[in-house]
């Protein structure tokens, strides 16, 4: 795949297949560690330890369509490309956390890609679902919450194409903020 949003698009639909209600993704860029480190927590059903045990098994799927999930062993292994990992915890009835570490300044690290429109095709197909984004660079940080988002538009919904339009470049724009430093 080539750009991490994609990645966190598909692994976001798993949390979405497991009916949560709740959906963070948090980005920390930390260099002087070498690490850009993605985690993609959910309130959904969880996993029991068989499946947890399986689960980056690229021949691994819960899916009747295919038999082949591969959404999170690709994740996997391209983390793994980078010299990082990736570690999944899961508690049924409780939720998911994903976490997957990439080496920083590694070639083979895919850039982000559309951030703001990985998140607003999201929100824009739930609505009804409560995603938080928190991105923290060395030097700044952002932070989004949609909670926070509907609570200002008050009966307006939040995936009126205007609010999508506006939200998404309020996170591109502010991407480009931090990602800058400022
Ligand atoms: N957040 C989650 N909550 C509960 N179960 C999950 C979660 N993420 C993954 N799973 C389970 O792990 C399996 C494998 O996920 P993975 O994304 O690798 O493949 P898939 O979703 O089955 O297929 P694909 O992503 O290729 O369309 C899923 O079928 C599902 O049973
Ligand atoms: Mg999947």
């Amino acid at each position: 795949m080539k750009e991490l949003s994609l990645h966190i698009l598909d692994i976001v639909q798993n949390s979405i297949s497991a009916e949560a209600s709740k959906i963070e993704i948090l980005i920390v860029e930390n260099r002087t560690e070498n690490q850009y480190i993605i985690t993609i927590e959910d309130n959904g059903k969880g996993m029991d330890d068989e499946v947890l045990q399986m689960v980056t098994n690229p021949f691994f799927t819960t899916r009747t369509t295919r038999n082949i999930g591969v959404g999170i062993s690709l994740f996997k292994q391209n983390a793994e490309q980078t010299g990082g990992s990736l570690t999944i915890e899961s508690t049924v009835g409780v939720g998911t956390k994903l976490k997957a570490i990439f080496g920083y300044d590694h070639i083979d690290r895919p850039v982000l890609g559309d951030m703001a429109g990985t998140m607003t095709l999201l929100i824009g197909a739930n609505p009804q679902i409560r995603f938080i984004y928190n991105h923290y660079t060395a030097l700044s940080e952002f932070e989004f919450d949609t909670d926070e988002v509907k609570e200002e538009l008050g009966k307006v919904p939040i995936n009126h194409p205007d609010i999508l339009k506006a939200l998404k470049e309020l996170i591109f724009e502010n991407l480009d903020l931090i990602e800058a430093g400022k």
